[in-house]
């Protein structure tokens, strides 16, 4: 039976995340879900940001759902040494469990399109899914240094290392609309020839899928110009870290961005947003992030695809008829979990 880790941390993540229990509980009922402490309430409880008992969860568990975890700027927890802060847990916890892939669906709902920044016949429609490759490049090379008046880094990929995230690009891009984009920069960089010719060869195997190259310059300008051009976009972990933040205002709220982050065998789920601590204890946050995080965890983790399209769908219609207060309206968190309760 399938089991998942509830991690619901700190600031508006046990609201967030209880509201998508509720969701969860309602779809799939046999789903064991097990609540463990991460973050600050960890540090506090246990004295760890990312306690020996949550990492003993995990094992073998099939997903972890994360809230978010971090307190306000005037925090006591902003003084702890590094390693005993909120934010270091989470990191920790993404590199216990190996989650290479990054996922980000990037959607303009219909009936949100006023929300976007850009004008509604660029924003309307938007449907895209960034994977960004997580535990390699700049972020993670060892060949870096720094003297007093030089520094570098090193972007390093290996075959595997870049076979092992396209796999998922290529099969999210199977499941969808059928079109990967890698981006890259092989006109200039080595490691993006390598990229390239990887992504190449790897397309034999999926012969539905249609795979375009383009230049990571380029796709900033049409992500923004053009979006609905892109169905899956594939890239590394630097290009993929200001990509993904560039795209997250296409929705125009932070509140409704989920995301998934697989590797071995647990996937991450999580909303994009952080704790927002000026609204914490309120009961006004957004859910929708953290229940269309749930919707991917049943698709990716659980093989239920036809139970995450049904919270999807009842999300897009609870927000169109009670949108919450980032969104213009009033609709308070349990308003909003209710309206999505009632639509599935
Ligand atoms: P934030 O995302 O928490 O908040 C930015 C703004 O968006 C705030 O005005 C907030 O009220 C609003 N907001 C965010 N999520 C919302 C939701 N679901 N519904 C309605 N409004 C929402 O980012 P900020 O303020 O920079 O960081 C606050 C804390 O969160 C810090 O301690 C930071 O380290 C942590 N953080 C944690 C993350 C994580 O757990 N993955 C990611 C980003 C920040
Ligand atoms: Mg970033």
């Amino acid at each position: 039976m399938a089991r998942v880790v509830v991690l619901p941390g700190d600031g508006i993540g046990p609201e967030v995340v209880g509201a998508a229990l509720q969701v969860l509980r309602e779809v799939a009922p046999d789903v064991t879900l097990e609540e463990h402490p991460i973050g600050g309430a960890a540090f506090e409880a246990a004295g760890d940001p990312f306690p020996p008992g949550t990492r003993d969860a995990l094992a073998g568990a099939d997903a972890a759902l994360l809230g978010t975890v971090g307190g306000a700027p005037d925090s006591a927890w902003n003084h702890l040494p590094r390693p005993q802060r909120p934010e270091s847990g989470l990191l920790r916890l993404r590199q216990h469990l190996g989650v290479f892939a990054n996922l980000r669906p990037v959607q303009v709902m219909p009936g949100l399109e006023h929300l976007s920044p850009l004008r509604p016949e660029i924003a309307a429609g938007v449907d895209l899914l960034i994977v960004r490759e997580l535990l390699g490049g700049a972020y993670f090379d060892p060949r870096r240094g720094r003297g007093e008046d030089a520094a570098f880094n090193t972007i390093g990929y290996s075959r595997a290392e870049i076979e092992r995230v396209g796999e998922h690009a290529f099969r999210a891009a199977q499941e969808r609309r059928g079109v990967l984009t890698s981006v890259d920069k092989a006109n200039v960089l080595e490691v993006s020839e390598l990229w390239r010719d990887t992504v190449t060869a790897q397309a034999q195997a999926y012969p539905r899928v249609t795979l375009n190259h383009e230049y990571v310059d380029s796709v900033a300008t049409l992500l923004v110009t053009r979006p609905q051009r892109y169905d899956v976009l594939l890239t590394e972990n630097l290009f993929g870290d200001i990509l993904s933040d560039l795209a997250a205002v296409l929705p125009g709220s932070l509140g409704l961005m989920p995301s998934a982050s697989l590797g071995a065998r647990t996937g991450l789920y999580e909303p994009v947003h952080g704790s927002a601590p000026d609204i914490a204890g309120q009961g006004v946050a957004n859910p929708a992030g953290t229940i269309l995080s749930a919707a991917l965890l049943l698709r990716y983790s659980l093989g239920r695809g036809s139970e995450a399209d049904r919270v999807e769908a009842a999300v897009r219609t609870a927000l169109a008829a009670v949108p919450t207060r980032d969104l213009g309206g009033t609709a308070t968190t349990a308003e909003l979990t209710a309206a999505v309760l009632r639509a599935l």
